[in-house]
């Protein structure tokens, strides 16, 4: 079962459990974390944006165009570390997967 290590928007941080085939923005939602999640994970609303630890940024399968063209017009875009929560389904090798909350928009 992989876990999620996760910085919340208060510097704090948790693990959560996950199951596999769970996306990351379910994950977080379903710990009470701030995560609006407006459009359900359909890759509209960016209300899921997280920033990947970098060391596991090359571990993830890259995101698709779709995914990139809504995360470039958020105002807290990070260009090396910025992910939807919602576009990333967790795999038994995530294990441990480290990310931080990203500020509201
Ligand atoms: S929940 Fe809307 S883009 Fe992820």
């Amino acid at each position: 079962m992989p876990y999620l290590d996760v910085i919340d928007r208060n510097g704090e941080s948790r693990q959560l459990s996950a199951r596999e085939g769970d996306n990351v923005m379910e994950v977080l939602r379903d710990a009470g974390l701030p995560i609006e999640a407006v459009c359900g994970g359909c890759c509209v609303c960016a209300t899921c944006h997280v920033y990947i630890d970098p060391a596991w940024v090359p571990r993830l399968a890259s995101p698709k165009r779709g995914e990139v063209a809504l995360l470039e017009g958020c105002r807290h875009y990070e260009s090396a570390t910025s992910r939807l929560g919602c576009q990333i389904s967790l795999r038994a090798e995530d294990d441990g997967l480290a990310l931080r909350l990203a500020p509201e928009e």
